[in-house]
């Protein structure tokens, strides 16, 4: 049987028509993006990013620094925005040029405008089982495994990469759900075999193909995280042959990309309620 494409684009417009409800009620919901330097893809994604706080009624604000800016200016720059009153959420574009150091310009954010949930502070909270803003690709990958109700209590979830941005938060929060979970990575001895035990398989690693058919379960949900920009246009981190052994797939583009932007854009409504103190942080 052939797999369920898993609608990324339409659950994440059904987000963000909630989000433009709820900005509606609120009145002026800010958010600001910093981009340091000419990285290409993340040109592409801040456009995604403001084209879409704009569509849901928000005020993005477009920060900009060049490629050469120093830490210290960098720094200046988020404690500006951590004190601007107008500034509900606040997001820094990753990667940062190799002279700033990304982790003490993550640290220098203000936690309840950490609307990335990289904050060492949101991040713990996260492990410790008290989500406040979970990063928004993992938040995109539950919220698709939820609408298509894949059961993960008691299931086996393997999880591909290790990154902070997805594969350690997704997997604290597939835990969260009680599925069974496995973290693979560069230095797992039999990747395969690993990937072969899963009901619900999560590929993020950024390497065109990894995920071949042989690797999936008859059944599985199958999550793909993987943008990876060729020769023949975007593509997964998972081989479209593996459709065919899957119950669920996600599609690239389409699938967990638009998610992560409507989930960005719910951690800035959930930021607002904080500034406005209908919502206590945490
Ligand atoms: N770079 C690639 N994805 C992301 C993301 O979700 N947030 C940030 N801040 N940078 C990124």
């Amino acid at each position: 049987m052939a797999a369920t494409i898993m609608d990324g684009k339409a659950l994440a417009l059904r987000v963000r028509e909630e989000v433009a409800a709820e900005v509606a009620e609120l009145g002026e919901v800010g958010l600001a993006t910093v981009l340091v330097g000419d990285d290409p893809a993340s040109h592409v994604y801040i456009a995604s990013k403001h084209r879409a706080a704009g569509e849901a009624g928000m005020y993005p604000r477009d920060v900009r620094l060049p490629a050469d800016a120093t830490e210290g200016e960098v720094l200046r720059l988020v404690e500006g925005l951590n004190g601007d009153d107008s500034v509900d959420g606040i997001l820094v574009q990753l990667p940062l040029p190799p002279q700033i150091d990304e982790a003490r310009v993550i640290r220098a954010l203000a936690p309840s405008k950490d609307v990335d949930g990289l904050h060492p502070y949101n991040a713990g909270e996260l492990y410790l089982d008290r989500p406040t803003f979970a990063p928004a690709t993992p938040s995109g990958v539950l919220e698709l495994l939820r609408a298509y109700e894949v059961r993960l209590s008691g299931v086996s979830a393997v999880v591909i990469g290790r990154s902070e941005l997805v594969g350690k938060p997704v997997a604290m929060m597939l835990l969260r759900e009680n599925a069974t979970v496995t973290m693979c990575h560069s230095r797992t001895a039999d990747l395969a075999e690993q990937c072969r035990r899963a009901d619900v398989l999560v590929a993020a690693v950024g390497r065109p193909g990894i995920v071949t058919a042989d690797m999936v379960k008859e059944g599985a949900a199958v999550i793909d995280v993987g943008i990876n920009r060729t020769e023949s246009g975007l593509v997964g981190d998972v081989a479209p042959d593996a459709a065919a052994r899957a119950a669920f797939i996600t599609p690239v583009p389409g699938g967990v990309g638009p998610m992560t932007i409507a989930m960005l854009l719910r951690n800035t409504i959930k930021a607002a309620k904080f500034h406005r103190g209908s919502l206590a942080f945490p």
